[in-house]
């Protein structure tokens, strides 16, 4: 694989990003929802990451705040996505280093939780397990299998719950 430098969003990254998003998927949506959540509180520039080859953003993988509450009350976890990569470059292995950098840096920054809504075959390969497995559901009209989680601290799910994604996810499902 030729050298891919995965970082942190910058300002002047915006428009590379919408590129992506918009050759990696059919329509608007989801390059629509990246920047209603860059415009949100839920957004985290440290975790809004690029993955870069030779100075050209060729992936984007978005981590969130949202919410996860149960009967103990509400916590913030993160919510990974949408994630993407040019077609011209993918099944190189960008996507796995978008998400193996996204994970290492949600830790380093002391989240407690990761959840994914969608693609479950492709997110169960980094270890994340179907949410029903601590009975966690989400306000998304998702089929229960679709919402995957990986907990970064021992126990952060154990509590099950619901997650509460943004108004704007709801636009992509
Ligand atoms: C999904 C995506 C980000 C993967 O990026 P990538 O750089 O190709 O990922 P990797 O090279 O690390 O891994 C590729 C592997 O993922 C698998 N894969 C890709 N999409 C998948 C999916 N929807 N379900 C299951 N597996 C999937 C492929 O089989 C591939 O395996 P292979 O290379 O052995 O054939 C990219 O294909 C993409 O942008 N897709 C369109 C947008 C999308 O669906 N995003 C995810 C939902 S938000």
């Amino acid at each position: 694989m030729q050298d891919v430098i995965v970082r942190a969003e910058t300002p002047g990254d915006v428009k590379a990003i919408d590129v992506v998003n918009l050759s990696a998927f059919e329509g608007e949506a989801e390059a629509r929802l990246v920047d209603a959540v860059r415009n949100s509180p839920d957004f985290i520039r440290d975790l809004s990451l690029v993955a870069e080859i030779n100075g050209r953003i060729v992936g984007h993988l978005l981590l969130s705040k949202v919410i996860l509450e149960n009967e103990n009350g509400s916590q913030e976890i993160l919510a990974l996505g949408p994630m993407s990569v040019v077609p011209s470059q993918s099944h190189r292995g960008i996507g796995s280093a978008l998400i193996q950098a996204a994970i290492g840096r949600a830790r380093d920054m002391r989240y407690s939780a990761i959840v994914v809504a969608g693609q479950p075959e492709y997110y169960q390969r980094f270890d994340f397990k179907p949410a029903s497995d601590w009975g966690i559901v989400s306000n998304l009209p998702l089929p229960e299998d679709a919402l995957t989680a990986m907990e970064l601290k021992p126990g952060a799910l154990s509590g099950g719950g619901r997650v509460i994604y943004p108004a704007p996810f709801a636009e992509i499902f």
